[in-house]
């Protein structure tokens, strides 16, 4: 009797102990994936490619940091149960891919499944959880994205805590990335097992759509922010709603892409790069380099924006900054293009979440345009644009003047 309640002991102290690295994504996680463009046709030569690009292209001094491959690099287990790497795609294998990426300066990222079989029916790490996540510490992995087909009697806390634990024991600190699509509300349980949780079905590179395949959905730009908006009181440093990863540059208009890339930005979203950065135009490029947007996305204080106000389909969007700043978002969701006005003087924008309140009447900011960098006057000035149809205008707000004391 005294032994069972010693062990009871120790695994209840064990499980009070057990925690994700809580050291990591302070800031959403931005890098790059194999799936978005080459889906299972990837290889060790693309991934070399990827790495070579976003280490010379300015996207490493950007932020990007990843380079995660996903699905289809897995091969057979050998007979002890260690997974092996594709022979024909990975043939120099994995550790010396991950040396390569590390030698760029970047991170390396690899994707499993909580069943037997990954969603390309891959092998996956169901009973194997503990033996996959020593194999990626020892090839120097740094990122996990861990999907959920498959799941035939698992519960989602329980198969995600398992490899939480596993990655943990490991000892290698890794980004976990939870990838089920939203079905249990991640939002709800995840904040101490993961960093990152999906929030929807697959992203497809389509502005303003839904394809529902019965058993798997994929959803376009302006779905998923929606989709968002009531989540945001979940996100922050540590733990992030994700939205999927980007499409810029995978067909959609530039204006599409430009909208895209700044709704990510002030969702707090993770930016995971999704296209072929060794071909890409120099305006995909730039949206992706815009660091005025991405200093929104990796602003300290962690905090999703939210909607403000909608008129017409065009919806304006805050986020609070760290220092008092705000950016704020005009997303015109017609494809027509449409005027847009703003009295800030007219205007009550308050976040109770972040106890934030911008005070248009008691303290004047400047305004910086985010895609033209040019200023745009002050909060003193009624805001006039156009927005061309699926376009945004972003602006940070910061403030010039503080409120006058009370007498
Ligand atoms: C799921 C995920 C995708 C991708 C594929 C790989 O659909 O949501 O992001 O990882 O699996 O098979």
């Amino acid at each position: 009797m005294k032994r069972i309640l010693a062990l009871i002991f120790c695994l209840a102290v064990s499980s009070a102990l057990a925690q994700k690295f809580t050291e990591l994504a302070l800031t959403p996680p931005m890098g790059w994936n194999s799936w978005n463009k080459f889906a299972c046709e990837v290889n060790e030569d693309i991934i070399r490619a990827m790495a070579d690009a976003m280490a010379t292209n300015g996207m490493k001094e950007a932020g990007y940091q990843y380079i995660n491959i996903d699905d289809c690099w897995q091969g057979a287990r050998d007979a002890q149960g260690f997974i092996q790497p594709d022979p024909v795609k990975f043939p120099s294998g994995m550790k010396a891919l991950a040396d390569y990426v590390h030698a760029r300066g970047l991170k390396f990222g690899i994707y499993s499944d909580v069943g037997y079989l990954t969603c390309g029916g891959r092998s996956a790490s169901r009973g194997h959880e503990f033996q996959d996540a020593a194999t990626y510490a020892q090839w120097g992995v740094d990122y996990l994205k861990y999907d959920w087909c498959n799941h035939e009697g698992l519960t989602a806390p329980g198969a995600y805590t398992t490899m939480r634990d596993a990655l943990l024991a490991a000892g290698r600190p890794v980004v976990f990335s939870l990838c089920e699509a939203g079905h249990s509300q991640p939002w709800l349980w995840a904040q101490d097992v993961g960093h990152l949780w999906r929030t929807t079905g697959d992203i497809f590179p389509v502005f303003d759509a839904v394809a529902d395949h019965k058993t798997w959905m994929q959803c376009g730009v302006l779905p998923i922010v929606d989709r968002e908006k009531p989540l945001r009181g979940a996100a922050g440093p540590g733990h992030w709603n994700d939205p999927d990863m980007l499409e810029v540059g995978n067909g959609m208009s530039e204006s599409e892409d430009r909208t895209h890339f700044s709704m990510w930005c002030m969702l707090a979203a993770p930016l995971i790069s999704g296209n072929d950065l060794a071909h890409m135009s120099r305006a995909t490029l730039q949206i992706l380099n815009n660091q005025d947007a991405i200093a929104v996305d990796q602003d300290a204080l962690g905090i999703q924006g939210f909607p403000y106000a909608t008129n017409a389909n065009v919806e304006v969007w805050f986020k609070p900054l760290a220092g008092g700043d705000w950016a704020m978002c005009v997303l015109n969701r017609n494809p027509q293009a449409k005027a847009f006005s703003f009295d800030w003087q007219k205007e009550a924008v308050l976040d109770p979440l972040a106890r934030r309140d911008a005070n248009f009447a008691g303290s004047t900011y400047s305004v910086k345009n985010l895609w033209t960098a040019a200023p745009a006057g002050t909060t003193r000035e009624k805001l006039s644009v156009e927005i061309p149809g699926h376009d945004v205008v972003m602006l940070r707000l910061q403030k010039v003047e503080a409120a006058a004391p009370p007498r």
